[in-house]
């Protein structure tokens, strides 16, 4: 068989189109979004900055960023139609298809739905916008499931601190923002993933940027991908107390059971965002007085380490920020949602400014060529 003739199941190592969004560096575990390290971008930047750096290439001034700001605040409206409908929303489905439907009825409100797929001006207007309503209904939805009455966006906020005010009813202390905020810039963009890859082979056929977002999330929920984080607080609930995570992990182990939260399909040696998120999730929970799921996450990567030498990605520390935080469990992989919206986009532009059809080939493996036998011979 020649190289060209060969499977490559899952895609596995194949280079599927350049970009300039952000580069995962598997030898040195970095990771840039279009040249800074992450890392740097979280101790120094704010979410807003980084989604405006994914959508133009370049960090804004201070002028650049109010704009974006105001825009994206302007923006935090959801039509009278679409309040009517989420009203039927049932209270019993889960989050990720709840925002899933959210996104593909909200593009029939936009009368800017169907400009123009190569202006560039109209795929950030609409980028604006998601940035703006994904918090509001996944903080609606939040509260009507808890019982609660929707608060209305402040638009004094920036986005994480609104997202917190409409979720909670208060303003939170400055350093639970931050490690909020710093989750949200990790979670922006993560190259060729395969949501990425979804929002990239949607918009190759021509179809719309709300379809390509839509299909996105759908690819986004299992726990394979994004799904992962509600998983790792499953698991931890399901441990039940720190102690016996030697005890659990050995036996999922031994059940050949996947441990969510762990291996990545491009990182072998460790995911270059959790030093960073692991940071900030020691600071949260030293500043909660809470060390019970600090040693949940220490124990479980011990025991992974020592028996497979298999890391945690950043799902596992980004999970146990949340639940700090005071999030549900199944609202972790919604919040992923209002954040890679920013990735997703900028993958969206670029392969739209540059498109070919993404129309992969396989090797067949089903039955020879055979006649069609008559009915009653079948
Ligand atoms: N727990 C136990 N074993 C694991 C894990 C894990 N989390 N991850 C990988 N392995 C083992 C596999 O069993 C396999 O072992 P084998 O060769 O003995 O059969 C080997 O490591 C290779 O694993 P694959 O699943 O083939 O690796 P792949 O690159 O296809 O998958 C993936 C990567 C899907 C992330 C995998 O590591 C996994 O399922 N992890 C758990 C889910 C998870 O945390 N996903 C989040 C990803 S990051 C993100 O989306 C933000």
């Amino acid at each position: 068989m020649s190289d060209e003739e060969k499977v490559r199941k899952g895609l596995v190592g194949v280079i599927a189109d350049e970009s300039r969004v952000s580069s995962v560096m598997q030898a040195s575990n970095t990771l840039t979004y279009r040249g800074y390290s992450v890392g740097d971008l979280c101790d120094n930047t704010s979410f807003e900055e980084v989604a405006y750096l994914l959508l133009h290439g370049e960090l804004p001034t201070r002028l650049e960023l109010e704009k974006f700001s105001s825009a994206e605040r302007e923006n935090r409206n959801i039509d009278p139609g679409l309040w009517k409908a989420m009203q039927s929303f049932p209270m019993d489905s889960h989050p990720m298809d709840a925002l899933r439907s959210f996104i593909s009825l909200y593009a029939m409100y936009d009368t800017d739905a169907h400009l123009s797929q190569l202006d560039k001006a109209s795929y950030i207007k609409k980028t604006i916008k998601l940035l703006a309503t994904v918090p509001m209904f996944i903080a609606w939805d939040r509260r009507r499931r808890v019982g609660l009455p929707f608060v209305q966006p402040k638009q004094s906020f920036g986005i994480s601190e609104n997202f917190y005010n409409m979720c909670f009813a208060e303003v939170p202390k400055q350093e639970t923002m931050k490690a909020f905020d710093v989750s949200l810039i990790l979670y922006a963009e993560h190259s060729f993933n395969a949501s990425t890859f979804t929002a990239r082979v949607v918009t190759s056929t021509l179809s719309d940027y709300y379809s390509a977002i839509t299909a996105a999330v759908g690819a986004l929920k299992g726990p394979l991908h994004g799904g992962a984080n509600e998983a790792v607080m499953q698991m931890f609930d399901e441990i039940g107390s720190p102690e016996k995570s030697e005890a659990w992990t050995m036996d999922a182990l031994l059940q050949k059971k996947k441990i969510m939260g762990f291996g990545h399909r491009v990182y072998k040696n460790g995911d270059s965002r959790v030093a960073t998120m692991q940071k900030y999730f020691f600071k949260l929970a030293e500043l909660k007085g809470d060390t019970r799921y600090r040693s949940f996450y220490e124990n479980v990567a011990k025991v992974m380490l020592r028996e497979k030498n298999i890391h945690p990605n950043l799902d596992y520390p980004s999970a146990p920020v949340y639940r700090l935080i005071g999030f549900e469990t199944f609202f972790f992989t919604p919040i992923f949602v209002m954040s890679r919206i920013a990735g997703w986009s900028a993958h969206i532009l670029e392969q739209a400014e540059d498109n070919r059809l993404i129309r992969p080939i396989c090797k067949y493996s089903g039955a020879k060529e055979r006649s069609v036998p008559r009915m009653d011979a079948r």
